[in-house]
């Protein structure tokens, strides 16, 4: 498993990054563009090196965080998947590539898309000096243009992005996603029933082109969940000193809420294990779990009395795969 906290490579990076720049000034781009993203409004927001700079030392450990949950989610399914090429769509500051990175050993090539012209040189800028990734290859256009031209992957990854287009461009996106996939499409959204929206909606169009869904749902039918329900996980990470005075914090951890699925060619062969889809509750005579199991939702009872059933569900978390 990953650690959800950014690497030491790109921690270094950032603070190098910051040197030189007010932090009062990060500050209150950070939440000048966080006050845009509230309202519905995007990354246009982000225009200048201390934007980009405002927004990665802002939201990229928490991207980080959610991507690399997902990731985590999918290896162990998965264990045996070793992508040798990444494209990340609306890759932003490189978070995504980042996190598949550290994930994925197996990763040759980076193949990076984005139309923001100051996050994609924040993002060179800190790959610079990275062994790993000082050789990515980073395509400035709209995504659309940019992915009919780019060369499929074994590894496709779309963070925290789709939810900045219309509708009608995110069917689109995700079929040229889909038909630039040799192996897996992992799509990350914010946990909220709008950010879920999108990931169910986009499921249910791949899987109509033949995609197979490895995480976090153990089948390919649709969502159990009714609204004003929506299925969404939650991955805790660390705020390093800089963190908390751009956000003006003062916790030393953020949980961030997150909605994803990851989409393959091929089905998961086997039985799946359940999803866990909320924190088990846990009283003196049992555990009640809500759990995604491949017939549907499930809310199951572990009695006390069945020992070692109890204690295997004792350690159960939110997010997690079971048996
Ligand atoms: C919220 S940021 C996320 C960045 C990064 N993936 C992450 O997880 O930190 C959304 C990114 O999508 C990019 N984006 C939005 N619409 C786009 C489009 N139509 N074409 C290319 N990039 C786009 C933005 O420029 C921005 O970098």
């Amino acid at each position: 498993m990953t650690s959800p906290d950014l690497p030491a490579e790109l921690k270094a990076a950032l603070d190098g990054k910051l040197r030189g720049f007010s932090r009062s000034d990060a500050a209150g781009r950070a939440a000048s563009i966080s006050k845009t993203y509230r309202d519905g409004g995007g990354s246009g927001a982000i225009r200048s090196e201390t934007d980009a700079l405002a927004y990665a030392l802002a939201r990229m450990p928490a991207t980080y965080a959610a991507v690399t949950a997902s990731l985590n989610a999918l290896v162990e399914i998965r264990p045996d998947f070793a992508p040798k090429n990444l494209l990340d769509v609306g890759a932003g500051p490189g978070t995504a590539t980042w996190a598949a990175a550290e994930a994925f050993p197996s990763l040759q090539d980076f193949a990076l898309l984005d139309a923001n012209d100051a996050l994609r040189t924040l993002a060179l800028d800190l790959a610079h000096d990275s062994t790993r990734l000082r050789g990515i290859g980073y395509q400035r256009g709209e995504a659309r243009m940019s992915l009919a031209k780019s060369h499929t992957a074994d590894l496709v990854v779309a963070s925290y992005m789709i939810g900045e287009i219309g509708d009608a461009e995110q069917r689109a996106l995700a079929e040229l996603m889909w038909q630039k996939t040799r192996d897996t499409l992992l799509v990350v959204e914010p946990g909220t029933p709008a950010g879920y929206a999108r990931i169910i909606a986009l499921r249910a169009q791949l899987i109509a082109l033949g995609a197979h869904v490895a995480a976090p749902c153990p089948h390919n039918n649709e969502c159990p969940l009714l609204a004003p329900d929506w299925c969404h996980f939650t991955q805790r990470l660390q705020r390093s000193r800089t963190h908390k005075q751009v956000k003006g914090a003062e916790l030393p951890f953020e949980d961030e809420r997150f909605s994803y699925v990851a989409l393959t060619r091929a089905p998961v062969e086997g039985r799946r294990p359940s999803r866990v889809l909320a924190q088990p509750i846990v009283s003196k005579v049992e555990i009640t779990a809500k759990l995604c199991t491949p017939e549907g939702l499930s809310f199951t009872k572990v009695r006390r009395r069945a020992k070692a059933d109890y204690a295997v569900a004792r350690r159960w978390r939110w997010g997690d795969a079971v048996t």
